[in-house]
C-alpha cells in the first residue's frame, strides 16, 4: 500500500509528560500543549507533589504557562512517598485534583529520592486507590545496585508488579515507559487491569545508540534503551492496536549543560518531535492506520475518558523543528530528541 501523504487523527494526548517547574515550566509547557489536548503531569518536582493543594496550585501555573490560544488540560498526579495518605489520596480524587497516583521506587530515576521505599510501606494508600478508582501509574524499576541496569525491568515485573496485582485486586495500573519484551508480555497478561505506555524514543533506537562513536548523552534516559529484540517487542505491541497500549512520551527536559557532563541526567526531551517520531514509526511498521488508537483512543478508555473531538493533521515531509529550545529565564537551552534515522513527518 503507497503511504498516505497525509493523516487526520482526533487530537492525541500524552499519558506521561514532565514539565518541571519555574523558567523550564515556561519554556516546555508549549511544546506540549502544541501536540496533545491533555496530558498526565509527573509529580516529581522537588519537592515532589504529595498533597491535593500543591498539586492544584501547580495546576493553575501549568495553565498560566501555556499560551491563551492552546486549549490544554493538565491531569494532575499524586506522589506516593512511604506512608501515603489514604485520606488525601481519596480527597484528592473526589475533588477532581488526582488523576492517577505515581509510584517511583525510591532513587530509581531523577528526583525520586521521595520514593516508596517498599510496598507495605503503601498498602493502605493502594487500598484507598482501588475503592476510588484511581489507577496507579508505576516506574517498572528494582533499585538494587545487584541488579543489572538492564534487567532492573524484567526483575521488577516478578519481584514488585505481580506480587503488588494479587494484593490490590482493585487496582488498575499502568506500566510506564515500557522497554522490554517481558514488560510487553506482562501487559498483555493482564489486559483488563493494566495499560503500558510507549516512549517514541525507545520504538526509535536501542542501546547501541547510546554509544554510537562515544556517549551521547542526548540517547540517555531511565528506563534505559535494551537491545534491539526488545525495541522489536515495542514496534509490535505498539502498532497492533492491542488497546492495552498507548502514548506516553516520557517527555523529561533537563538542560544540555546538566546533560552534557561527567554525570549527565537521565531524560530525554521529545515533546517538539513526539508526534512526528510516533508517525514515523508506524509508517515503518505499515500500521498508521492504528496510529489513531494508539494515540489517541486507547489512553481515554483506560481512564474513562471522552476521547478529544478535535482532528489534526500530520503531513509527510521531513521533520522541521529547531534543534533546540531557549530557557530565557535560565540563560540555558534544551536538547531536542533528534532521531539518528530520517523522520518523514510533520505536524
Ligand atoms: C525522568 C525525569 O527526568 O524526571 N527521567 C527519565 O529518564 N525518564 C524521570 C523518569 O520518568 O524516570
Ligand atoms: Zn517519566
Amino acid at each position: 500500500m503507497p503511504i498516505p501523504q497525509t493523516l487526520t487523527i482526533r487530537r492525541p494526548d500524552d499519558w506521561h509528560v514532565h514539565l518541571r517547574d519555574g523558567a523550564m515550566l515556561q519554556a516546555c509547557a508549549v511544546h506540549t500543549a502544541r501536540q496533545f489536548a491533555r496530558a498526565i503531569i509527573m509529580p516529581n518536582l522537588v519537592p515532589p507533589v504529595t498533597k491535593v493543594a500543591e498539586a492544584s496550585a501547580y495546576r493553575d501555573r501549568i495553565r498560566a504557562a501555556v499560551p491563551s490560544d492552546l486549549k490544554f488540560e493538565p491531569l494532575m498526579t499524586c506522589y506516593l512517598t512511604d506512608g501515603a495518605d489514604p485520606v488525601e489520596l481519596a480527597r484528592g480524587k473526589k475533588e477532581g485534583v488526582w488523576v492517577a497516583a505515581k509510584l517511583y521506587p525510591a532513587h530509581a530515576t531523577t528526583n525520586s529520592a521521595h520514593g516508596v521505599t517498599s510496598m507495605d510501606q503503601v498498602a493502605k494508600g493502594l487500598e484507598a486507590m482501588e475503592k476510588a478508582g484511581m489507577p496507579l501509574l508505576v516506574h517498572g524499576e528494582v533499585t538494587d545496585p545487584d541488579v543489572d541496569l538492564f534487567d532492573r525491568e524484567a526483575v521488577f515485573l516478578d519481584k514488585v508488579l505481580f506480587p503488588l496485582l494479587k494484593r490490590h485486586p482493585g487496582l488498575k495500573i499502568v506500566l510506564e515507559h515500557i522497554t522490554t519484551r517481558e514488560g510487553v508480555a506482562f501487559v498483555e497478561a493482564h489486559p483488563d487491569r493494566m495499560g503500558g505506555t510507549i516512549t517514541p524514543h525507545h520504538l526509535n533506537y536501542n542501546r547501541n545508540a547510546i554509544f554510537k562513536g562515544g556517549i551521547r548523552p542526548h540517547f540517555y534516559c531511565l528506563p534505559i534503551a535494551k537491545r534491539e529484540e526488545h525495541r522489536l517487542a515495542l514496534r509490535r505491541a505498539a502498532t497492533s492496536g492491542n488497546p492495552a497500549f498507548f502514548l506516553g512520551t516520557d517527555t523529561a527536559p533537563h538542560s544540555t549543560d546538566t546533560k552534557e557532563c561527567a554525570c549527565g541526567c537521565a531524560g530525554i526531551f521529545n515533546a517538539p518531535v513526539a508526534m512526528q517520531v510516533y508517525a514515523q514509526v508506524f509508517a515503518e511498521e505499515g500500521r498508521l492506520d492504528n496510529l489513531e488508537a494508539f494515540a489517541s483512543l486507547n489512553g481515554p478508555r483506560f481512564y474513562d475518558l471522552p476521547p478529544n473531538e478535535e482532528k489534526v493533521t500530520l503531513r509527510a515531509a521531513p521533520l522541521d523543528v529547531p534543534e533546540t529550545v531557549e530557557v530565557p529565564g535560565l540563560s540555558k537551552t534544551i536538547t531536542v530528541f533528534r532521531p539518528d534515522t530520517p523522520v518523514g513527518w510533520s505536524f
